[in-house]
């Protein structure tokens, strides 16, 4: 047997004996006090006296390194030092016989670690976690309980077992435990023995939580997209928690798509714009990937980028002269169906050709080439459409222009003359003689002045064209007029005759008077002569 063995063995057995043999000589054993706490490392004083009638021999057994600091006839105090643990230290006495007195010395100590476990960086909601604490050291363990919490309250409550003490709890999580702070607390527990309540704690982990649904996103794409152009795709999904914290990632042939995600309280969008190269021409995987609390949900489309130039719809010329042939022509690239306006439907091909001769009424004729593509069961159309010009004239002739006009004077009439062509030509009517102009258009009232035999003409860059225009005037009032002016020319005549005639008789009388006066003077002046 080891000494350090056999050691605590002997005080053990002194105070069996002492115990069952007390009233041995009447001498008694005492240590003071009986039950001691400190913390670690601490010391204590332990008076050990006897009652013994003679000196005795007195002493203190323990392994604890011990010191007398004072003694009397009849007592000694020894000073235990650096107690790192729980001991019962027991005092004795020679007197006769020896006596014992056994003492309990319990040692506290807080607890050096105290640990919450690391939690799950994101846990699902409405599923079991476990927080685990762990603690190491502290005394006594008796007196020792762990408590974990959330934020300040209570999960669970459990004495501390083991070196290191491991407590666990179980936790549904919610969505409320989201961003919770939890942590563990230990409690040393020493009222009872006169000390106070020492509560160590560990920091705190704040826990994640998230629902992610098992739907897939979705994914809003058309179907069929050209090459070239500008379109948008949009990817959602909904019942996340906390929504905000959801990331999406769009890609395009592997390639990854800028969007920018839209927030809702519980849903994620996103949209990004999308341009195809010409490169990128065929069937192309369309992906979503919704991504949360670590885990992904994941949506893939197909989608076709087809290229479709619109056809090459050609005049030979653009601009030609009257009785010129031109050749229409439309051209698409393979695959491609045109059909051309003014050509009956033939066979399908991509390309379709005619030729016309240019008329003037063919000026200003749009041609127009429709070109059909067939993707993915989408009838796709793309048209082109040219203008042709066609230079003609001038022409003036009977229809347009009528080359005889015969109207009442005062009638209310329209002159038509319009002379056509491309370019449009100048129209000008001089009245042979007196080159009057003719007024084209309204003539309300016809008056007599415009009646005559006109020269028009009408002129463009492509050459001149003449055309004679009569016009016509009748009057009937006229034959009235001349009845009344010789009506007015008889009157007068009349008048001015009956005032002639009139005139002279009274000059008549006014002489035969003047000679009869003459007549009667001379009588007077001359005497009587005899006849
Ligand atoms: C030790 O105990 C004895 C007996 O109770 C007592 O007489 C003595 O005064 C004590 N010594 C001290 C220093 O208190
Ligand atoms: C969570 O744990 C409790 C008790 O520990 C158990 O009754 C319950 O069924 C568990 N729930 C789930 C979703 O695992
Ligand atoms: C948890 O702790 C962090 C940092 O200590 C703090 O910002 C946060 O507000 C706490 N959460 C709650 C729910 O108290
Ligand atoms: C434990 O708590 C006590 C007081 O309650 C304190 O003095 C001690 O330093 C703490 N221990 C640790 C490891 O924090
Ligand atoms: C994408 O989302 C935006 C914003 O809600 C909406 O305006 C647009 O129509 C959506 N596009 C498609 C292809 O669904
Ligand atoms: C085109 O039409 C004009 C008038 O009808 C005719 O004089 C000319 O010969 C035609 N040209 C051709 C090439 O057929
Ligand atoms: C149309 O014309 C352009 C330029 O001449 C040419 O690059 C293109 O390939 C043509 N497209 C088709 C479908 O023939
Ligand atoms: C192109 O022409 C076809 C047939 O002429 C017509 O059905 C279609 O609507 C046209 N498309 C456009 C964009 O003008
Ligand atoms: C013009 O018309 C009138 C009557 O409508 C007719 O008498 C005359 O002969 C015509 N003159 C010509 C040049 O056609």
């Amino acid at each position: 047997m080891a000494p350090g063995t056999a050691r605590p063995a002997l005080p053990v057995l002194l105070a069996l004996i002492g115990a069952l043999l007390p009233g041995l000589g009447g001498a008694q054993t005492s240590a003071h006090p009986p039950e001691a706490i400190i913390p670690r490392g601490g010391s204590v004083q332990v008076n050990c006296s006897t009652s013994c009638d003679q000196p005795p021999t007195l002493g203190l057994e323990t392994q604890l390194s011990k010191k007398e600091v004072a003694h009397g006839d009849h007592w000694k105090i020894f000073e235990l030092s650096d107690v790192q643990e729980d001991s019962h230290p027991i005092c004795f006495a020679n007197c006769h016989a020896q006596t014992t007195a056994a003492m309990t010395l319990t040692v506290y100590w807080f607890p050096e670690q105290v640990e919450l476990l690391p939690l799950p960086r994101w846990q699902p909601v409405g599923e079991n976690f476990t927080l685990r604490c762990q603690v190491a050291g502290g005394a006594p363990r008796t007196s020792l309980t762990v408590v974990l919490l959330r934020g300040e309250e209570e999960l669970s409550r459990k004495p501390a077992f083991g070196e290191p003490a491991e407590i666990t709890a179980t936790v549904l999580a919610g969505r409320d435990d989201h961003l919770a702070n939890f942590s563990c607390r230990t409690e040393l527990d020493l009222r009872p023995r006169g000390l106070g309540l020492f509560q160590n704690s560990s920091a705190p982990r704040q826990l994640r939580t998230f629902v992610l649904p098992e739907t897939q996103p979705r994914l809003a794409t058309p179907e069929i997209v050209e090459v070239g152009t500008q379109w948008t795709v949009n990817c959602s999904l909904d019942g996340l928690f906390p929504a905000a914290e959801a990331e999406v990632h769009l890609t395009l042939a592997e390639q990854k798509l800028h969007s920018t995600p839209l927030y809702g309280k519980d849903s994620v969008l996103a949209t990004a714009i999308v341009k195809a190269n010409a490169e990128e021409e065929g069937t192309q995987q369309l992906a979503c990937v919704v991504t949360l609390g670590g885990q992904d949900r994941k949506r893939k489309d197909n989608v076709i980028l087809y290229s479709f130039p619109a056809p090459n719809l050609t005049l030979s010329e653009p601009e030609v002269s009257e009785g010129t042939v031109v050749t229409v022509d439309c051209e698409a690239q393979a695959g491609v169906v045109v059909s051309l306006s003014g050509l009956p439907s033939g066979t399908p091909a991509p390309r379709a050709q005619f030729q016309l001769n240019a008329s003037a009424a063919d000026h200003r004729r749009s041609f127009s080439c429709s070109a059909a593509l067939l993707v993915a069961g989408h009838l796709l159309h793309k048209n082109q459409t040219r203008e042709l010009h066609v230079l003609y004239g001038p022409r003036l002739d009977q229809t347009d222009c009528p080359g005889n006009w015969t109207w009442e004077e005062g009638s209310q009439q329209t002159l038509r003359c319009q002379a056509w062509g491309n370019p449009v030509p100048e129209l000008k009517c001089h009245r042979k003689g007196d080159d009057a102009l003719l007024p084209i258009g309204d003539l309300r009232p016809v008056k007599r002045e415009v009646a005559g035999t006109y020269l028009c003409q009408a002129r463009s860059p492509r050459g001149v064209v003449t055309r004679e225009v009569v016009v016509n005037v009748t009057y009937y009032q006229s034959n009235m007029l001349i009845i009344i002016l010789v009506a007015v020319a008889g009157i007068l005549g009349t008048v001015s005759t009956a005032a002639y005639l009139y005139n002279r008789q009274r000059k008549i009388q006014k002489y035969k008077l003047q000679k009869a006066q003459e007549a009667a003077a001379m009588k007077l002046n001359t005497p009587a002569t005899p006849p």
